[in-house]
């Protein structure tokens, strides 16, 4: 079995310059294979609302859904590092109710860290959640819970807030950070300029991890996708391919066949012919 990836591990990724691989996944079954490949960290993310449940918006995924999948995610995958993403309806509460949320990520969903999406005006949560000592990630930049996904730091005005908005988050507690949707000239100068790792989500490759979603890194989906995402596979067309062979051999009478089939023991069939006559 493969050592525990830790927080710690990647602070010592950043400094010997070793890029970690993140994906964003949703469920026991999926995590399994991930743990199968050369990833690092599962991101159990709230783009679960739509991927998931079908929902427009991240907004609407539910508290107890995120930590059930949190849960199933670190059951599969116990050597990576699990990262919980706080779900919109747990992060608009009093900021004593924010940190009990977090807890439950971390005790009840098993993860190693929280993923909280931030702006300047959060910085006292990212304080005050580090210092109940649960280990956060402030994700700054395209914030999907705002529902803004216009690139950002794309001006040097902008990007010089950005930069110094990483480092505040950093300062106030931020064991790690996520960027996303930000120009990658700015991504790099922030993974620079910061000592603890920083994750990529469509901000260059300047930055110490990437994360892409699962769905699109396989093909999952058709429609359209953001810039940043990459599908490394069809798998879509495959799962389509294999439904309708299943429906054609139903409809064909080919599926079940005898292999697929529990028989009565030898003379039972003949027996019951017998009582049922
Ligand atoms: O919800 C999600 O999957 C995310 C991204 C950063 C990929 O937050």
């Amino acid at each position: 079995m493969s050592k525990k990836i830790t927080i710690k591990w990647s602070s010592q990724a950043k400094k010997t310059g070793q890029k970690f691989a993140v994906i964003s996944c949703y469920d026991y079954t999926s995590a399994l294979l991930a743990a199968k490949c050369p990833i690092e960290m599962l991101l159990v993310g709230d783009s679960a609302a739509q991927f998931m449940l079908g929902f427009e918006s991240t907004k609407d995924v539910p508290v107890d859904y995120m930590l059930n999948i949190t849960a199933a995610v670190s059951r599969a995958a116990p050597n990576l590092l699990i990262i919980a993403d706080m779900p919109y309806q747990a992060s608009v509460s009093a900021i004593e109710q924010i940190v009990k949320y977090t807890q439950r990520f971390i005790n009840e969903g098993g993860a190693d860290i929280v993923k909280i999406e931030a702006t300047k005006n959060d910085i006292e949560t990212i304080r005050t959640v580090a210092d109940a000592k649960v280990p956060v990630m402030a994700h700054i930049g395209i914030r999907p819970q705002s529902e803004n996904f216009a690139a950002q730091a794309t001006t040097a005005e902008t990007a010089v807030k950005l930069i110094a908005l990483a480092k505040q988050m950093v300062e106030a507690g931020s064991a790690m950070l996520l960027l996303e949707g930000i120009a990658e000239q700015a991504a790099a100068i922030i993974t620079k300029s910061v000592n603890v790792p920083v994750i990529s989500c469509g901000s260059g490759p300047g930055c110490d991890g990437q994360v892409l979603i699962l769905p699109d890194i396989l093909g999952l989906t058709d429609g359209p996708k953001p810039k940043f995402s990459k599908s490394f596979a069809n798998v879509g067309d495959a799962c389509v391919e294999a439904i309708s062979s299943y429906a054609q051999q139903v409809k064909k009478g080919l599926f079940p066949d005898d292999a697929h089939c529990y028989h009565m023991k030898p003379g039972e069939a003949e027996k019951l012919n017998a009582i049922l006559k």
